[in-house]
């Protein structure tokens, strides 16, 4: 299914994040190379996760309790939480590596992290953002020429109770 427009720009964080994901995931990596990495990219995860919990919720305003996105939604929102909780872990606890420093169980940590980003990601991309296009989005070719690409018609703004947000 080709990316709705409004999607794209998630669509490309998501390479920059699966590049992250595989750096972390290589065996030989080691722990000041990790660290580098995840805290440099910490705060852009932080904000991709939080810009589609605000976005996505608005869209998903108007359908009924039992949709089908609203479970895929909540699966990202409990994702998103666990990554959060590890990317707070791993920028926060530990002094600054030296190269070729840093324990196996540091190394893995890393490791698991990358491997849990790139589930993530994977999961929205064939999961989560073809059904959200599915529901909640109209479609290129449906759209009068010269408007831009959005939600559908009668997707009202608004936050759904019981969605959580941050
Ligand atoms: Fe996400
Ligand atoms: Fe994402």
């Amino acid at each position: 299914m080709q990316r709705h427009a409004i999607l794209i720009p998630r669509s490309r964080e998501h390479h920059r994040s699966l590049r992250l994901a595989r750096d972390l995931q290589r065996a030989e990596l080691d722990a000041a190379y990790g660290q580098r990495q995840i805290r440099a990219a910490a705060d852009d995860l932080r904000r991709h996760f939080s810009e589609e919990e605000k976005t996505f919720a608005v869209w998903v305003t108007e359908l009924p309790d039992s949709h089908t996105v609203l479970s895929l939604l909540d699966r990202m929102h409990r994702e998103h939480r666990s990554l959060i909780a590890i990317i707070d872990v791993l920028c926060a606890d530990a002094p600054d590596f030296e190269p070729g420093a840093g324990s196996l169980s540091r190394r893995l940590a890393y490791h698991t992290f990358g491997q849990l980003l790139a589930e993530h990601i994977a999961f929205e991309e064939r999961s989560l953002f073809p059904a959200l296009q599915d529901c909640c989005l109209m479609a290129v070719s449906e759209m009068p020429a010269g408007v831009r690409p959005g939600v559908r018609p009668g997707v009202r703004p608004g936050v759904r109770p019981g969605v959580r947000h941050s």
